[in-house]
């Protein structure tokens, strides 16, 4: 029987891309996103491309009725794979901008993901379970101009690594921290993607090479790599300064 993988944001972006490279790695997968319609054609193409299955559940994450049904799936049906990818931004200063689009990120980013993730460990029968949290390299340092979102991908941090640290052995929980990637991300946030980012087919690879080879925590890209080396030993000082000048650093680095 082929393992099943659950993906949140399955519709577009990295989300989309991770459908695929599970699906070519033997998975079948269940998508889970609000936009019914590319569901249903993910669905219609499915069984031209793959051996495997592809089932969808429309749902809004930052509802908690529409939470409900997905945690009824997760107690009736055999998951292996949680993967926690659905993600929202904003940007601008935090007083300037919507306080109900700040409070939907902190509902899709952190609530749906912790409950996922409690729903997802508790119930099943599969002994070896993994949930996969898409994080970001922005976890790790305060996002002036994107406040809210920074913070929330902080708390995704270290959420998982602890929960990996408490399953250890029994359940694997693996964090994934890609930097700017190629996504309708930036254009849903209101701001620009960046002239280098990376090709989210590319991080879904790396994504489920993290879950072939048990990594824990996975920086995306050298770039990345370096910048998370410096933000451990930059005074904070420094740290805050990159924060605030960054967009002058991504244009010449
Ligand atoms: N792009 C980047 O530069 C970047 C960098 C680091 C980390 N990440 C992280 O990567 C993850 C995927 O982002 P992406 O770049 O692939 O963005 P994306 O292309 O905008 O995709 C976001 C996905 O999340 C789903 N989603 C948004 N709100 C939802 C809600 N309320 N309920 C259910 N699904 C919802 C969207 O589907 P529907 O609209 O159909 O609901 C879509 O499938 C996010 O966690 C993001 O923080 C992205």
């Amino acid at each position: 029987m082929a393992r099943k993988v659950l993906i949140t944001g399955a519709s577009s972006g990295i989300g989309y891309e991770l459908c695929h490279v599970f699906a070519e790695n033997g998975f079948d997968v269940v998508g889970v996103a609000r936009n019914r319609g590319i569901l249903e054609m993910m669905n219609n193409a499915w069984c031209s491309l793959y051996k495997t299955k592809f089932e969808f559940l429309v749902c809004d994450l930052s509802d908690s009725g529409d939470l409900l049904n997905l945690f009824d799936y997760l107690k009736k049906e055999t998951v292996d794979v949680l993967i926690n990818n659905a993600g929202i931004g904003l940007y601008g200063k935090f007083n300037s901008t919507d306080i109900q689009r700040n409070l939907d990120i902190i509902d899709v980013n952190m609530i749906a993901l912790t409950k996922l993730t409690y729903h997802f460990l508790k119930n099943s029968e599969v002994k070896h379970k993994t949930v996969i949290n898409i994080s970001s390299i922005a976890g790790f340092y305060p996002g002036v101009g994107s406040s809210v979102y920074f913070a929330s991908k902080s708390y995704v941090n270290s959420f998982s690594q602890a929960v990996a640290i408490e399953n250890e052995g029994v359940h694997r929980v693996i964090c994934i921290c890609p930097g700017d990637t190629a996504t309708n991300f930036f254009e849903n946030a209101g701001g620009n993607v960046h002239q280098n980012a990376a090709d989210p087919r590319g991080v879904a690879k790396l994504v489920y090479d993290s879950y072939a080879k048990n990594a824990s925590l996975k920086i995306v890209g050298i770039k990345n790599k370096i910048l998370f080396s410096l933000l451990k030993i930059l005074p904070a000082f420094l740290v805050r300064k990159y924060s605030k000048y960054r967009h002058i650093f991504k244009k010449i680095w």
